[in-house]
């Protein structure tokens, strides 16, 4: 098989730090022809600093070139429907950034044009190629924590909002705050350790607070401070609670990009009857038992990896093989609709049944 050609379609953050050094660490097996980005010298940045590609404003340049075989969707959310379908209808393989897409009939869109077209389409749920998380999919499955019951997940930071004011924070483009960019990646883990379950019903609220007051909000690190806008928009959730029932465990989710807490605290644990798991976000785990009467905690750490370069080999898998990559549309699309309906309760102010 020849050199697969790919096309990055918007050269930010993301595209930066993790799609494009992955591509470039696969030099036998592809090439990126083209670099997007609406600001162009953005996408002329790239082809300055990587040495390849031709700079283009327009996705559709790339996606109607039939040597293209593959493009990496890292725009905001607003276009990854969008440009999905298109590139997915012209022949092109898709490896879009998470969420799939800002509310769920979008991602139930996407879902059916990589049905109709039969191209692969693998969402950035970059967690699912962790080792640990892998592991602790692998001995929930083997049945060493017994029944799990529980899991709870908490991805909760006392400043965290990135570009204020900025896409990030408009609902608008983002379709959300820290439920879809952050919750996304704990959802689907979750969701993934546990086998996919369905989900069968949401009580949920989402708070607006920490963040209204752009001008004045105080933090020490930003991500994405360069799409910061003091005269922006800040209408997205930046704290949210939620109790998730599925067909397998009861799951309840607390998250903030910014809350009044001293520091950071992110854990998830999985509760079983036998044993259970704390697993720390992209990092390592704990696990705590008891055998032959005593309390026994092990810890496992996770080995040397590159989990951005792993997805982007699973997706070269899929794209010879045709079989389904485990961020496949039709696993992150479950998490999609827990997201959706974790919004639904909160405006309503009551349980979303499925
Ligand atoms: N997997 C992860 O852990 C992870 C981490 C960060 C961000 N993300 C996701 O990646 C995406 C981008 O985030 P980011 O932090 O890189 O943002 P960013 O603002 O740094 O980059 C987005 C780029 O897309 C460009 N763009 C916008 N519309 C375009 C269009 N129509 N055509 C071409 N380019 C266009 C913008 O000009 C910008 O350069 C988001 O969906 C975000 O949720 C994922």
């Amino acid at each position: 098989m020849s050199k697969l050609k790919i096309a990055i379609i918007g050269c930010g953050n993301i595209a930066r730090s993790a799609h494009i050094p992955s591509y470039r660490q696969l030099p036998e097996e592809c090439e990126i022809k083209y670099f997007c980005d609406i600001i162009k010298e953005k996408a002329d940045k790239c082809v300055e600093d990587y040495g390849c590609g031709i700079a283009i404003e327009d996705y559709r340049d790339a996606i109607n070139d039939p040597e293209v075989d593959a493009i990496s969707v890292c725009t905001h959310n607003l276009m990854h429907k969008q440009i999905s379908i298109e590139a997915l209808h012209a022949g092109k393989h898709v490896l879009c950034e998470k969420p799939a897409a800002r509310i769920y009939s979008e991602a139930l869109e996407m879902q059916k044009a990589q049905h109709e077209t039969g191209k692969v389409l693998s969402i950035g749920v970059v967690c699912r190629f962790h080792k640990a998380v892998e592991e602790v999919r692998r001995r929930i499955q083997a049945g060493e924590l017994g029944e799990v019951y529980h899991v709870f997940i908490n991805f909760r930071d006392h400043r965290s909002i990135p570009g204020l004011g900025g896409e990030f924070t408009t609902k608008a483009v983002s379709g959300g705050g820290v439920l879809i960019d952050w919750g996304v990646h704990r959802i689907d883990q979750v969701m993934y350790c546990l086998g996919d379950p369905d989900a069968v019903s949401v009580s949920a609220a989402a708070f607006s607070k920490l963040g209204c007051d752009i001008e004045n909000y105080k933090y020490r690190y930003m991500w994405s401070e360069d799409t910061r806008d003091v005269n922006g928009t800040y209408d997205v959730d930046d704290s949210v609670t939620a109790m998730i029932r599925t067909t397998g465990p009861i799951i309840s989710l607390e998250g903030a990009w910014a809350q009044n807490i001293e520091e950071k605290d992110q854990y998830l644990d999985f509760i079983g009857t036998e044993a259970g798991i704390r697993l720390n976000y992209c990092g390592n785990f704990k696990m705590f038992s008891v055998k032959d009467g005593e309390f026994v905690t092990e810890e496992w750490e996770t080995p040397e990896h590159d989990m951005y370069l792993d997805e982007v080999k699973a997706f070269f898998h899929a794209i010879k093989t045709g079989e389904k990559t485990r961020a496949h549309i039709d696993y992150a699309i479950k998490t999609s609709k827990i997201m959706q309906g974790i919004y639904d309760s909160s405006d309503s102010k009551k349980e979303v049944i499925f």
